[in-house]
């Protein structure tokens, strides 16, 4: 991610930001959950969640793994996890693409949301397989903005919406593939028994969804329009299509990839 949009998303207020957060966990849990539950994440498992930002899912696999398991959440920015420390729980501030938490330590890692954000998207995969025990599972979610598409191209909302997408797509802001460049990461690395599922919504404008981009894209408002990427009336233009019942348009997918550490592996 460019150092400006990250000073950019590190200055964005406490409240907007959990409530942000909050919001994406509420698309995703579900999903993730689902993904949970095929591994079979149960007792005893050491578990790793990293970019845990506020925090569901940390605490669920806290209670999947209860008592004589371990969860470590770890994030960059751990604001939003002063209260995960516990007995069997901690949290680490660590920066995924300047190595792995703690080398061949877990039985389980997860990733949400986050690959797509860092510029070396197979060297963060590599830093994640290595915190796994050999046998140890790796469960990477993030979006793929490939299938993103307005529903009705003659809506006068279309040609702002268009001009957003082909942002996305053709900007450095994140990887806008990082759902499918995810999968062929951890093929390279050699995980076994690879699986994956996806999903998307038609969103509308005014509901949950729509709220949530919208509330994404508020965070770099001010950046945008500073750059001249976008007037203050075409941004606008844009927030309103978020809001308007009438505008639809095909959402992200989210694609889940997982996969195992082949036994007796030492080194990747
Ligand atoms: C979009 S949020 C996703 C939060 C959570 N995974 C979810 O899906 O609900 C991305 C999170 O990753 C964290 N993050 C960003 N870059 C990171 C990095 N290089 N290493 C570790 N965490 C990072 C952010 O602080 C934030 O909490």
């Amino acid at each position: 991610m460019p150092d400006e949009v990250r000073y950019a998303l590190a200055s964005v207020d406490h409240a907007a930001e959990l409530s942000r957060l909050e919001k994406l966990q509420a698309i995703n849990d579900p999903a993730t959950l689902s993904r949970l539950d095929s591994i079979g994440i149960g007792p005893g498992q050491r578990c790793l969640e990293v970019g845990a930002g506020a925090g569901s899912i940390a605490r669920e696999l806290a209670r999947r793994v209860g008592s004589t398991g371990a969860v470590v959440a770890a994030d960059i920015d751990p604001r939003f996890l002063d209260d995960f420390d516990g007995p069997n729980t901690s949290v680490v501030t660590h920066d995924l693409s300047k190595g792995a938490v703690a080398p061949a330590d877990f039985d389980f890692a997860h990733c949400r949301a986050l690959l797509a954000h860092i510029e070396d998207l197979p060297g963060a995969v590599r830093n994640l397989v290595e915190s796994l025990r050999p046998g140890g599972v790796l469960l990477c979610e993030e979006p793929d903005y490939g299938a993103c598409e307005i529903c009705d191209p003659s809506h006068p909302g279309a040609s702002i919406f268009r001009f957003y997408l082909d942002g996305v797509l053709g900007g450095d802001r994140m990887d806008p593939y990082a759902g499918r460049n995810v999968h062929a990461a951890m093929r390279e690395m050699g995980l076994v028994d690879l699986q994956s599922s996806a999903v998307t919504e038609i969103v509308s404008g005014g509901s949950f969804r729509a709220a949530y981009r919208k509330e994404t894209m508020e965070n770099v408002r001010e950046m945008a329009v500073t750059h001249g990427t976008y007037t203050e009336a075409s941004f606008q233009e844009l927030m309103d299509c978020f809001d308007d019942p009438s505008f639809c348009y095909v959402d992200v997918l989210w694609v889940g990839v997982w996969g195992r550490r082949p036994e007796g592996e030492t080194n990747v």
